[in-house]
């Protein structure tokens, strides 16, 4: 049974489910983030309903990329639009978890349908928490 551990703002939800078993109600593909996100009422943006049409499912993997599908070029190339794009980024709506994973919402996503073009997730950036700590070291 996978284990699927999301941290927002520094919230960690944590929740399992069985292979096979999540009443699939077209979020994004099967057993997808966003599939499960949906299933456990966990609130995750999908502004195109999951088709990999925007960047709003943004997230960063934490640990246990070897549990996701592979990225396909659509979703590589629907990355490269996100914010804040990173080495660990994934499409919520596309990667498709088989293990235990853990995942961490970035601060902000860009939904190209709300006006101003971005929406903030997240309180704080923590690399920049990160970078302001290093620079008030002697
Ligand atoms: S919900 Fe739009 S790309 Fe994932």
């Amino acid at each position: 049974m996978p284990k699927v551990t999301l941290i927002k703002d520094g919230k960690v939800t944590t929740v399992e489910f069985e292979k096979g078993k999540l009443p699939y109600e077209h979020h994004g593909l099967p057993e997808s983030f966003l599939d499960v996100a949906m299933n456990f009422n966990i609130p995750l943006e999908h502004a195109c309903g999951g088709s990999c049409a925007c960047t709003t499912c943004h997230l960063y993997i934490r640990e246990g990329e070897e549990n996701l599908s592979e990225p396909e070029d659509k979703e590589l190339d629907r990355l490269d639009t996100a914010w804040d794009l990173r080495t660990n980024s994934r499409l919520g709506c596309q990667a498709v978890i088989s293990g235990d994973v853990v995942v961490e919402f970035p601060m902000y996503t860009r939904n190209y349908v709300q006006e101003g073009g971005a929406i903030q997730l997240g309180k704080s950036d923590t690399r920049d928490e990160e970078k302001k700590t290093a620079e008030a070291q002697p």
